[in-house]
């Protein structure tokens, strides 16, 4: 057996922990502080509380609230002039995962600017590391918050691009279930399957090992059990805690093993179409694990102990889906899917799924798990 794991973060996890915040930035002795966040959040008052638990501790803040979903290139160039003007020692990004990644983004690129953020792809071009980033997550799923690398959409194609490794790692990672609290039930619901394809596509990565999967697997089994439980009930914190730690853990598992063609190919359809990220992977996870079946048949039948009825994996995960309500359709074009395909061919994350996929195969798999318009 040969194993390999590592971890940089500085991980502090419990309810109510955004108030350590502000000590945290004290202790690593940064002074100014440059909040990125959405403005949901901003009108929500997340920010201004964030903003006065860190000025509690004679800190200088500033906000930045323009972060969108799925962020494009214009956005990070927006935080990128906001940090210009302001200097900060640090980001304390909060929010979802595109929050998190439109933070890590810029803080790259603020260190590196003489260089496009799309030329930062290639570690080589990166000279200075990432200005320190610390992550607040305010949805159980992303794994952002952990992870040393930032998706970002380029609308000139349209594709996403994953920039990270090297240089990239987040500071600290400051989890607060409570933050979750305010999620409506259907973006729980998308939010927690992107981390149940975090922790499913890791156990299947081409580079999971025992260790990865055993993570894997408990985050997996606390995704099943609480996930419908916090959709169901907003403010159960014990089911909420339990979904955060279940996301942590795949996002953990993630960041080692890598993931697969879920995500080589949701990323594509978010960018074409702005959907949520979370709800395009719940909708290829099981198209595209009935095609990766016979390629990890062992490994799904090792997981079936996770499901309250011992079946085959893929009924098993079709009862899960039926216990979060969870139903929905979204469109595709048809003229797109050469374009979708030979992205997702060249994706970071296909790469390690378990099944090198064709590209006659990837167009049938958008055509099962999307309605294809003409
Ligand atoms: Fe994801």
């Amino acid at each position: 057996m040969s194993l390999s794991f590592h971890s940089k973060v500085d991980i502090r996890f419990s309810a109510g922990e955004t108030k350590s915040t502000g000590g945290i930035i004290k202790a690593a002795g940064w002074q100014r502080v440059l909040i990125f966040t959405d403005p949901r959040l901003k009108e929500l008052g997340f920010s201004q509380r964030l903003k006065e638990i860190i000025s509690k501790n004679n800190l200088t803040v500033e906000v930045f609230s323009g972060v969108k979903p799925n962020p494009k290139k214009e956005i990070i160039k927006q935080g990128v002039e906001k940090a210009r003007y302001f200097e900060p020692d640090v980001i304390a990004a909060m929010g979802g995962g595109s929050v998190l990644d439109a933070a890590k983004a810029a803080g790259i690129w603020y260190s590196n600017p003489d260089k496009d953020i799309f030329q930062l792809k290639d570690p080589g071009e990166r000279k200075n590391p990432m200005l320190p980033v610390i992550t607040i997550p305010t949805t159980a799923g992303t794994g952002s918050e952990i992870t040393s690398w930032a998706v970002i959409t380029d609308p000139g194609k349209p594709a996403k691009v994953s920039i990270g490794g090297e240089k990239m790692t987040p500071a600290a990672a400051v989890i607060d279930p409570e933050l979750t609290r305010s999620l409506p039930s259907e973006l729980t619901i998308w939010t927690g399957l992107d981390a149940f394809s975090h922790a499913l596509e890791a156990y299947l990565s081409k580079f999971a090992n025992a260790f990865i999967q055993e993570i894997c697997y408990l985050a997996m089994k606390r995704l099943i059990k609480y996930l419908p439980r916090a959709a169901d009930k907003r403010k159960d914190l014990t089911a909420r805690t339990e979904v955060m730690l279940g996301s942590l853990l795949a996002g953990w598992a993630m960041e080692n093993a890598g993931l697969g063609l879920v995500h080589g190919m949701s990323h594509q359809v978010s960018a074409f179409y702005n959907y949520q990220h979370g709800l395009t992977n719940a909708l290829l996870l099981p198209p595209v694990l009935e095609y990766n079946y016979e390629y990890c048949k062992e490994e799904l039948q090792d997981l079936a102990g996770l499901f309250p009825e011992n079946k085959d994996f893929l009924e098993n995960l079709e009862r899960f889906y039926n216990s979060l309500g969870f139903k929905k359709e979204l469109e595709i074009k048809r003229a797109d899917l050469p374009q979708l395909t030979a992205q997702t061919l060249e994706n970071v994350n296909s790469q390690t799924n378990p099944r090198k996929p064709a590209a006659q195969e990837i167009e049938e798999l958008f055509g099962r798990a999307f309605i294809i318009k003409e």
